[in-house]
């Protein structure tokens, strides 16, 4: 069965990488959430895509620059205008906190692919285990020296290679580092390579799966999982194809 993730929440429609975007993907049913963390100057793990707050918050500057009291004090949700009430970034720790109240599978993107974090995948691991959350996480990043790295420290944690161009035989090089499951970019991988993938052991969780007949043609497939910014759309669709089969 196809399960689904809501990429940084069920961004389509609340702010990406918030509380609140997580929390209604949870209602709306989706199995998992993705979401991506940065190191605040104070060395906390804090859930946001860029390096720069510039994008989605009313800052401007590098996250690893701002301590996160300061980063608390902007607002994620400023863009959307539908959204009054201001949107803290959130701290991995209240993400991990508010899983405990909940069955949501997470995904942990570490963004350490462009600035390297000294220390960021002890933080993550200590704060997962500290939860007793080891089984409902899977780590991923475009770094595989990072998720490598992780798998080192927490071997009981899952890792996922983020593949952003069509590896050769990406299942062997899965079982080379141990992985589970790849990542792939949905439209870097041709399908039969995505199928061999899954024939081969290796769990298949392409990004960022948006159109409904992507879906649709992933869920006939039985991908492992599909990474979606819209989940509402995603369980629609998987509903429709269980009809019909
Ligand atoms: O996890 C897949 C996807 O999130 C990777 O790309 O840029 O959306 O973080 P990005
Ligand atoms: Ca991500």
């Amino acid at each position: 069965m196809t399960i689904i993730f809501a990429h940084r929440g069920y961004s389509v429609k609340y702010p990406e990488n918030t509380m609140l975007a997580f929390q209604e993907a949870a209602k709306e049913g989706a199995d998992g959430i993705e979401l991506d963390v940065q190191l605040s100057k104070d060395g906390e793990v804090v859930v946001i895509h860029d390096e720069k707050v510039n994008r989605t918050t009313n800052g401007k500057g590098y996250v690893k620059d701002l301590t996160l009291e300061e980063l608390r004090k902007l607002d994620a949700g400023h863009l959307m205008k539908s959204i009054t009430k201001k949107q803290p970034i959130p701290s991995l720790r209240e993400v991990l906190e508010w899983m405990t109240t909940n069955e949501i599978i997470c995904n942990i993107e570490l963004k350490n692919n462009v600035l390297p974090y000294e220390g960021m995948e002890e933080k993550v691991i200590q704060m997962v285990r500290e939860y007793h959350l080891s089984k409902r996480i899977i780590i991923s990043s475009f770094n595989h020296y990072s998720i490598v790295k992780s798998y080192r420290i927490a071997p009981e944690i899952e890792i996922a290679p983020l593949l952003g161009n069509a590896v050769y035989m990406p299942w062997v090089y899965a079982q080379s580092i141990r992985a589970k499951g790849i990542h792939p970019k949905y439209t870097a991988y041709r399908s039969d390579i995505l199928q061999s993938t899954l024939e081969n052991g290796i769990e298949v969780r392409p990004y960022t799966v948006n159109k409904e007949k992507d879906m649709e043609k992933l869920f006939e497939k039985g991908s492992s999982a599909i990474i979606t910014d819209d989940p509402v759309l995603a369980l629609k669709v998987k509903h429709k194809s269980s009809l019909g089969k």
